[in-house]
């Protein structure tokens, strides 16, 4: 089984999000289940460097506007992956967020950027770019990469496969619909029926529409999606291509989180021997200068701070929390407004709240094992991993019934099979409630410690949803033989 994975992000080079660490771990897991899986990759610096015995497969030249464009194939530093990656310094040859110039913006000419990978897919996917190796399946992840299903589906008469995988449908991809012409594919591509959106253009919609195949990650969110409270305009379509959606729920780097093996945190710890995790706690606490104080419960996010996720809550509820005698520690970046109401909160609590707005990879794994309690009140969630690996660490999630949460934590109604706390609405006093409830079984030593082991105990490696993207893959094959 010969697949090809295009994206934007992978750790640990290249990260804004979650869609980074599924880059990093999926491709692995699924040559595990024996698939011979390549990566296709924007030449970013951080990716250019980690790319070993590095060599030109294609001179592609100029297009998009950009000349001196190749395509070269290395292994990837470490896990020795194949990794194609699109070299084209003027488009990709700028450090940073990926998507954002250093003002924050949007670069302006994102279309081409993302439109070059897309067509570099399809046409690696066609067998004109590296004639030694063709996949049978194109797996394109969010917008980024999403118009490679398009270009695939402009090739006459391609054997050639493509799933999309939806990791977040609020982040959309929309350009000036008069931007189309740039993208070079047939007029008829346009349209409603295909990636006009609103008098945009919907690269979004390019996956949605031209995939062989749609998935998302969590079975929860694919429902969701469907819907028009979640669907975000493109629920219609999601409707419309029901039998094609599917969910598959995403797994934890055991490589990158174990508490047993993580070198970021203070002490390892496992469930057999949770010693390491009180000295844990007592480190983070010193270095986010809280008190460091055993018995004080220890709530934490670590977070991209936009609307979705759902700070605003923890803050409506922050004295409620307070109260309870309980810390409170948040690690994010972003809506500048909420940047401002955590500071806020942390001045007006010192020594009870701590705010770090940075984008810290060590520290996230000092926050999650440190922790005794990790908060996810999301509006929506496609899957989350922040919840997953604090189930890993014994740090008790806390988090909205929605999306890839409800479907990987359990409520303590739930009794012996409960591994957090979940509430139901988008309100600060169901959170309130909720870490109310967090605290009183915190208080109960022996139901928190038996809550953690659960939690612990959860199996969500990769296998399982390798084996689900594997069985998916040969389902498209077995329809239409390569
Ligand atoms: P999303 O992709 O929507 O941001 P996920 O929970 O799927 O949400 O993934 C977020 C990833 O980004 C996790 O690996 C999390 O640890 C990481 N992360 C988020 N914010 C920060 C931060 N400020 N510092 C370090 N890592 C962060
Ligand atoms: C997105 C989603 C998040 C998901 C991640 C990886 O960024 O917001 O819920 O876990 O992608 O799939």
């Amino acid at each position: 089984m010969r697949v090809l994975h295009a994206a934007a992000e992978i750790y640990p080079w290249v990260k804004t999000g979650g869609l980074a660490d599924v880059v990093g771990a999926l491709p692995q897991a699924l040559v595990a289940e024996g698939a011979d899986v390549r990566l296709l990759l924007p030449g970013f610096p951080a990716v250019q460097a980690a790319l070993q015995e590095a060599e030109v497969v294609a001179d592609i030249g100029a297009m998009f506007g950009a000349a001196r464009i190749r395509l070269c194939r290395g292994r990837l530093q470490g896990s020795g992956l194949v990794a194609y990656v699109v070299e084209a310094p003027l488009m990709y040859g700028r450090s940073g967020n990926p998507y954002l110039g250093p003002d924050g913006r949007e670069w302006s000419d994102n279309l081409q950027r993302f439109g070059l990978l897309g067509w570099v897919g399809a046409h690696l996917a066609s067998g004109e770019l590296d004639p030694a190796w063709q996949p049978q399946v194109l797996h394109a992840h969010d917008w980024h990469a999403a118009t490679a299903c398009a270009y695939l589906a402009a090739q006459p008469a391609t054997p050639v496969r493509s799933v999309y995988t939806v990791h977040n449908l609020a982040y959309q991809g929309l350009f000036d619909a008069a931007d189309f012409a740039l993208l070079g594919l047939p007029a008829r591509f346009m349209g409603s029926s295909g990636l006009e959106f609103h008098g945009q253009l919907s690269c979004m919609k390019a996956g949605l529409v031209y995939a062989s195949r749609v998935t998302t990650v969590s079975p929860t969110y694919a429902r969701e999606i469907a819907r028009e409270e979640f669907g975000c305009g493109l629920d219609g379509l999601v409707r419309a291509r029901d039998a094609d959606v599917s969910g598959i729920l995403n797994g934890v780097d055991g490589a990158v989180w174990d508490p047993r093996t993580d070198s970021a945190i203070a002490a390892p710890f496992s469930a057999e021997d949770l010693s390491g995790k009180a000295r844990c706690k007592a480190a983070l606490q010193q270095a986010l200068g809280l008190p460091q104080d055993a018995h004080a419960p220890l709530f934490v996010a670590v977070s991209r701070l936009t609307a979705q996720k759902g700070l605003d809550l923890v803050l409506s509820a922050l004295p409620e929390l307070l109260a309870h005698g309980a810390q409170l520690a948040v690690q994010g970046s972003g809506d500048p407004a909420l940047e401002r109401a955590l500071l806020g909160a942390a001045a007006h609590y010192p020594r009870r709240v701590a705010v770090r707005l940075a984008y810290d990879e060590a520290f996230a794994h000092q926050m999650v094992a440190g922790a005794d309690a990790m908060l996810v009140p999301s509006r929506f969630e496609p899957c989350g991993l922040t919840q997953l690996y604090a189930l890993r660490y014994g740090t008790v999630p806390v988090v909205r019934r929605v999306g890839g949460l409800a479907d990987t934590v359990l409520d303590l109604v739930e009794g012996e099979a409960s591994t957090g706390i979940v509430f139901d609405d988008a309100t600060g006093a169901a959170m309130a409630d909720a870490m109310t409830r967090a605290v009183a079984c915190y208080r109960d030593g022996a139901a928190w410690r038996a809550l953690m082991l659960r939690g612990m105990a959860q199996d969500f490696s990769w296998g399982p949803p390798a084996r689900q993207y594997m069985a998916l893959y040969r389902q498209l094959l077995d329809a239409a033989p390569v």
